[in-house]
């Protein structure tokens, strides 16, 4: 296992809607409520993936245009062909190297993306850079350490019993910062202070074990891509032990949450939450 973040698999949008797509369109209605950003901003956003955040962005923020970014072509193309807004332009780039130019957005924010951007620190410094003086930083990432994410939590607890070599490539461990703490550290480090940090939860539900185990199936995402890698005799064993596990004969409900951040860099440089002028 040394190419921990080989196993995310960014690909093939459609199945990846079905793994995560569907939830973190749940968690971005609920995050673009608590932000209650300005209106008639110029947004930028990282890591659009298929445009969870996009759409939501576009149809309860009102901006007056939003650039969504994101290095993963497949995911883009799908973003293109479900979003028909005059207001969105979708461009391939990582967060460490934003289409922007220094001090031209309102609003930059990320869904769900910080903790797989290699360079964090990097990241954070180039959403600053294209931010107006004034403008609004904010993101979120899931609680993986606090066993936020019930589903994700619940398969690699199982992948781990079941092959201990995959306990590197679970999220919890992968991903220590993002706590409170952790994300309040890494932004202080970064030169955001007086942050807003909530977190934002919602409920997965699956009808059954099948609906459960197929998403995990499908190769879109870290834990599907690392399903697809595993022999099939290996992905059996593993499904039944998680079939045991959750110990479910009927649906399975499951709570997932994220981390939410905002902050607003005054005049000076410096930042600080601010209420929305609504
Ligand atoms: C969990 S998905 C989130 C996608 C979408 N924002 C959502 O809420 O569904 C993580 C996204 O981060 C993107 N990503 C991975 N590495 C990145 C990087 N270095 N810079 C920006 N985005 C990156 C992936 O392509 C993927 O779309």
């Amino acid at each position: 296992m040394n190419d921990i973040a080989g196993f995310d698999a960014w690909n093939a949008g459609q199945n990846y809607e079905h793994y995560m797509g569907r939830w973190s369109r749940q968690i971005a209605a609920k995050y673009v409520e608590w932000l209650a950003p300005p209106r008639d901003a110029a947004w930028l956003e990282v890591g659009c993936g298929t445009g969870a955040l996009t759409e939501a962005i576009l149809s309860h923020c009102g901006p007056r245009s939003l650039l969504s970014t994101d290095p993963s072509d497949a995911f883009l193309a799908h973003a293109r062909s479900t979003i028909d807004d005059r207001r969105v332009r979708f461009e391939a780039a990582s967060g460490q190297g934003l289409p922007a130019d220094d001090a031209s957005m309102d609003v930059v924010a990320a869904a769900l993306v910080l903790n797989f951007v290699p360079d964090r620190p990097s990241a954070l410094a180039e959403m600053q850079r294209v931010l107006k003086p004034d403008g609004w930083l904010s993101f979120y990432v899931w609680d993986y350490p606090g066993g936020g994410v019930g589903f994700i939590d619940a398969f690699w607890k199982a992948a781990a019993e079941v092959d201990p070599e995959a306990a590197v490539l679970d999220e919890r461990r992968r991903f220590p910062f993002c706590t409170r703490d952790g994300l309040a550290k890494i932004c202080h480090a970064a030169g955001l202070r007086s942050l807003a940090i909530e977190p934002i939860e919602i409920e997965t539900v699956f009808l059954d074990f099948e609906a459960f185990w197929r998403p995990f199936t499908l190769g879109a995402g870290p834990a599907p891509g690392y399903c697809a890698s595993i022999p099939e005799g290996h992905r059996a064993v593993l499904k039944s032990h998680l079939a045991s596990a959750l110990k479910s004969n009927g649906p399975i409900r499951l709570a997932a949450r994220a981390w939410a951040v905002k902050a607003h860099r005054d005049a000076d440089g410096n930042s600080r939450p601010r209420r929305s002028p609504r």
